[in-house]
């Protein structure tokens, strides 16, 4: 039986000799998003608590260092703080939004709470367009987000840009390499913020472009050797990319220490198992268990409606399910019997699992302990506390398209890296409310016929997830000549890059045509079909 420890998490850190730009996170949705950006620009970039010592940033030898935004107030005496002494390091340091009210309020600067709340697009005219601000036009577009703002700088700051509504857009200090931003050049909503990061990168902190996904994938594979030593892995295999690159990643690092299980859990889409099973045995040489435990999910499942108490069941069950598969290929492996122990290096002391930055955050389980809790997702949120096994998750940094990258340098075939995400709750979180298996069986009848649809019309690889939803109402129609009350389902098909904010896709009318009079005709039990027109942020992309 593998030993009874709490989750330990080995995450990023930087590669040796790279340029590297840690992010203090106050706690901002979009701190990691900075990170990313910072990794697309070609230096690496890790987020690290805001409380992070002076020794320990220096230990990392960073070229710069940018402070994230805060959902808090610098004027609240809670709000998350760093070490002053940063601004002795001596390295230009950039702060976002809150990042430079407290930055300005730590110089000497006057942040108060705003009269205007800022929040969206706002015109941005710059006035000093050197270094920083090289390149960008003098009137451009930039997101904010944010209630506090700086009111009165010291004779120590100069002012590079303002908007209509915020005198210092942008500043930086006369004396030490400090540069502030009010708005948020992370997001896409800023069109010219990938260039004022890079600008910070180049022009400011003199990096020169060497970090790329083959030094990351390095790095884990000496990172996971260390970790592992001559102990078992057991790797969570759900066939999308997530868990297929975790498991590429983990096989090139410690060869057969690794077993991947898939499990069924009785929520899988329509001949999932098989599926899955197939490519992945085409495809790597690992072994691969398949557990079959959907009675066990299906009679946790009983009723329940909540969609976090379904995510929590799901990963309490996910757990034990890993734990008993573990037990008894310690007790294969050692030739033993029931009852027998295992020796130590048969023990599997380690779980591997593909969770991703998105996951983390939207778990609230970020650095700073501040972001809201949105979904818990199963794998995050929806873990017992006793876990059992370490874990392993070389990918919690990484958002979904970065993922693609890792594992397209691993050498993944096209066909699983381009795979639509499939969430770890499967159809429990797509059959509104309580679950049975008549619910999930017409669901899934439902989402063949829409995916058949989407990959005849050449729409899958231009959308990024696909997938119908049975929903908890009845309608009432007419087939034939008599009336109908019979069930709805809703079509969810989304355009993203990363699943943290998503569009709705303009699916053309008569593929949506096709969709629903297909699955008005063929699956008994539906009788009208509606479809999605929600982005993300306000909706989320599963509806539960
Ligand atoms: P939301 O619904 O939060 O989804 O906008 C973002 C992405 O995450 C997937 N998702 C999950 N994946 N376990 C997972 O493995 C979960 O609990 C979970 N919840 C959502 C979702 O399908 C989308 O791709």
């Amino acid at each position: 039986m593998p030993t009874m420890t709490k989750a330990k998490r080995i995450g990023m850190r930087p590669p040796e000799h790279a340029e590297v730009i840690p992010v203090l996170d106050f706690g901002s949705q979009y701190a990691q998003l900075i990170c990313r950006r910072v990794r697309e620009a070609g230096a690496f970039s890790l987020l690290v608590a805001p409380d992070t010592s002076i020794e320990e940033l220096s230990a990392m030898n960073p070229k710069g260092l940018i402070l994230s935004g805060s959902p808090a107030s610098v004027t609240d005496p809670d709000a998350p703080r760093c070490d002053p002494r940063i601004f002795e390091l001596d390295i230009p340091i950039l702060g976002i939004c809150y990042g430079m009210q407290l930055a300005c309020h730590l110089l000497g600067a006057n942040v108060t709470e705003s009269k205007a709340r800022e929040y969206g697009r706002a015109k941005l005219h710059i006035n000093d367009a050197s270094g920083f601000l090289r390149n960008i036009p003098e009137a451009t577009a930039v997101w904010m987000s944010h209630g506090d703002q700086v009111q009165g700088l010291s004779e120590h700051f100069i002012t590079l840009a303002a908007t209509p509504t915020c005198p210092y857009a942008a500043v930086r200090h006369k004396t030490k390499p400090f540069f502030g931003v009010q708005f948020h050049p992370e997001v896409t909503h800023t069109p010219h913020g990938i260039d004022i990061l890079r600008n910070f990168l180049y022009e400011i902190c003199g990096c020169t472009d060497t970090w790329r996904m083959a030094d990351f994938m390095e790095e884990q594979i000496t990172r996971i050797r260390e970790t592992v030593g001559s102990d078992r892995v057991i790797c969570g295999l759900s066939g999308g990319v997530d868990s297929s690159v975790v498991a590429a990643l983990l096989h090139n690092a410690i060869g057969d220490q690794l077993t991947c299980i898939f499990v069924d859990n009785g929520l899988l889409r329509k001949n999932e198992r098989e599926l899955v099973e197939s490519t992945f045995r085409d495809h790597f040489a690992i072994d691969l268990r398949v557990i079959d435990a959907s009675e066990q999910f299906l009679n946790d499942l009983k009723g329940v409606t909540d969609p976090q108490l379904k995510r929590t069941k799901i990963g309490h069950r996910f757990i034990d399910v890993f734990k008993e598969t573990a037990n008894s290929l310690s007790l294969e492996g050692e030739g033993g019997g029931v009852g027998e122990k295992p020796s130590a290096s048969q023990e599997f002391r380690f779980l591997a699992q593909g969770t991703l930055y998105p996951d983390v955050i939207e778990s609230g389980h970020g650095h700073a302990g501040m972001a809201a809790n949105i979904k818990a997702h199963h794998n995050v949120g929806g873990l017992p506390e006793q876990l059992g096994f370490e874990l392993i998750e070389p990918l919690r940094e990484l958002f979904k398209d970065e993922v693609r990258k890792l594992g397209s340098v691993l050498g993944l075939p096209e066909s699983i890296l381009w795979r639509h995400p499939f969430p770890g709750p499967g159809l429990a979180v797509r059959v509104l409310g309580d679950i049975t298996k008549p619910k999930l069986d017409l669901l899934r009848d439902c989402d063949e016929i829409l995916l058949e649809e989407i990959i005849a019309n050449n729409l899958y690889r231009s959308t990024d997830q696909v997938f119908a939803v049975l929903l908890p109402v009845q309608a009432v129609g007419v087939m034939g000549d008599g009336r109908s009350y019979e069930s709805v389902v809703a079509v969810r098909a989304v355009e993203t890059q990363d699943f943290m904010t998503a569009d709705w896709a303009r699916i053309p009318y008569d593929v949506l045509a096709t969709v629903s009079n297909r699955i008005i005709n063929e699956v008994r039990g539906v009788n009208r079909v509606v479809y999605d027109i929600s982005s993300k942020p306000p909706a989320t992309i599963e509806w539960e």
